[in-house]
């Protein structure tokens, strides 16, 4: 037998055509992910972001188009931007799209990811989903809250009448989330916030730290298997931890309050719904539900529900009086519609349709969360003709489709009437204004949210003409947003009360 051997030139002829073969199939993969601007090693696009992420990646959309891609350290996001690829996102691939990142901030805030916001996709979540909108969130149950709603709005029109009576300045912001909180307070724990009681005044400080938190990447979270040890060096992880222990004392102590006691149908808080729950699941034997749950269920509620309603109020307030036609329109409508009935309940809303084009236009232009709650995507698919593939993270970009001047005609402009006669509204079928988000991870607070701010800015505009301070005017109102999560508007929103009625 003729011994076989390789000659020696054979490797030097391999050696090009393979790498010839492996960079055709690097450039063909290229060609399949969504464009986007070039990074740099280890750390990706991230230095290409500002701090308000969502304009940064508005202006990359127009250079890259309505799909673009980035690293973000090593981990791939996606980002959308216009109507229709939202459209095939959130409606044709929701199911291979609607998952949770594990982040640093959400785990911990959130109890490892056992709240409804950032539980990932699965048989645990679809449970929660259906408490959240069966029992949670139900327009039955919104509506049992509806005294809590309307006792709050008046103690705030009583306190603002002091305000005018004795023609002093407030800040919006300080009212309007003292407000919220106080909703919110209440609909979950039963009892009202007590602004000096040092617990609540704790879980309040902890809250907003958590949330701010939840606006940052962590190292973790960025290169997923070596970013924790930045983190525990860093203290990030501490400081994490701590704040949950904190919270959960507080919690801990007012589910014990609520425990064995007698609520009758329609009267329960949230903590009473859940521990109702929790005791027919355990009688059934088919438990989903422990404390810890029921905690991270509680602190998604006050997450969710106290900052995106009070952000909404002050935006809208804020683009009123930039707008002195917009502000006696509305206050005009109300005020015909109201007569001397002295004040707004949840029933006069449905008439107030200029209100609502208001709130509409605010939300176009101000969604509370720009870039929604990112997703993560669960198994491979193509849309717009490129692939995207698992453990990709994804944001669809609301706050740059809300100024997409292909569908909104002068898109800076604060001008209601753009919805008069539109069917469009804010419930995720139009995927052109998606506030509250859409698919199967949309807000399931939509309700509770836009009742209280239609509720409480019909009865600020009724009752109250508004002035600026003395010296400035309406050009003077600064717009710059605050970086975040959630979109707060930065420099806060002074202004005088004078009483109509
Ligand atoms: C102005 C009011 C509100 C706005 C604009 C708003 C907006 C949003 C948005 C944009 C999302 C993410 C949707 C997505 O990722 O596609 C979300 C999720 C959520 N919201 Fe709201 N929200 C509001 C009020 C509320 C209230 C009052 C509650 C409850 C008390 C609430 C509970 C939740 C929960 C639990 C989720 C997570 C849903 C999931 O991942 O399955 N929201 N909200």
């Amino acid at each position: 037998m003729v011994p076989f051997t390789i000659p020696a030139w054979l490797p030097l002829l391999l050696l090009p055509c393979t790498l010839l073969v492996l960079m055709k199939k690097v450039m063909e993969s290229k060609k399949q992910h969504p464009p986007g601007p070039p990074g740099l090693p280890l750390i990706g696009n991230m230095h290409q972001l500002g701090a308000l992420v969502h304009q940064s990646l508005w202006q990359m959309s127009k250079k890259y188009g309505p799909l673009i891609r980035l690293k973000l350290g090593s981990v791939p996001l996606v980002v959308v931007s216009s109507a229709e690829t939202a459209r095939q996102i959130l409606k044709i691939h929701d199911i291979e799209t609607c998952s949770r990142p594990e982040l640093l901030a959400t785990g911990s805030f959130s109890y490892n990811f056992l709240d409804i916001a950032f539980a990932p996709y699965g048989e645990y979540w679809k449970e929660l989903r259906k408490i959240s909108n069966n029992e949670l969130f139900s327009n039955k149950r919104v509506q049992s809250f509806r005294f809590i709603r309307e006792e709050e709005v008046a103690s705030l029109v009583q306190t603002l009448s002091q305000s005018a009576a004795s023609k002093s300045l407030v800040d919006i912001k300080e009212l309007l989330f003292s407000l919220s909180t106080n909703v919110i307070w209440r609909v979950a724990f039963g009892e009202s916030f007590e602004e000096n009681k040092w617990e609540s005044r704790v879980f309040q400080v902890k809250l907003k730290e958590a949330i701010s938190l939840l606006g940052t990447f962590s190292a973790s979270d960025l290169f997923p298997y070596v970013g924790w040890i930045i983190d525990r060096l860093t203290g990030l992880h501490g400081r994490l931890q701590k704040s949950v222990q904190e919270m959960d004392v507080f919690l801990q102590e007012i589910i014990e309050k609520h425990e064995g006691k007698k609520v009758g149908e329609g009267k329960e808080d949230i903590v009473d719904v859940l521990l109702k729950i929790e005791e027919l699941q355990n009688e059934q034997g088919s438990v989903t539900l422990s404390r810890n749950h029921i905690k991270a269920i509680l602190k998604d509620v006050f997450a969710a529900g106290i900052e995106s309603t009070g952000i909404t109020m002050v935006w809208a307030l804020t683009e009123l009086m930039r707008s002195p036609r917009v502000m006696k329109k509305i206050q005009a409508e109300i005020r015909d519609v109201m007569g001397n009935k002295g004040k707004v309940n949840e029933d006069d809303i449905e008439k107030l349709v200029y209100l609502n084009m208001v709130v509409k236009e605010t939300w176009r232009l101000h969604p509370p969360a720009p870039l929604l709650i990112p997703r993560e995507v669960m198994s491979p698919f193509k849309v717009n003709g490129y692939k995207i593939y698992p453990k990709t993270r994804l944001h669809v970009n609301v706050w740059a489709i809300g100024r997409d001047p292909k569908i909104w005609k002068d898109p800076e402009e604060f001008l209601p009437e753009r919805f008069a006669g539109s069917s469009i509204d804010f419930k995720g079928q139009h995927f052109e204004f998606l506030p509250f988000g859409g698919g199967r991870r949309a807000c399931p607070g939509i309700n509770m949210g836009s009742t209280l701010v239609e509720l409480t800015l019909a009865n600020l505009l009724y009752r109250f003409d508004w002035k600026l301070p003395n010296g400035m005017s309406k050009e003077d109102i600064n717009i710059d947003e605050a970086p975040g999560i959630s979109i707060h508007k930065k420099i806060p929103l002074q202004v005088v009360p004078a009483a109509y009625i």
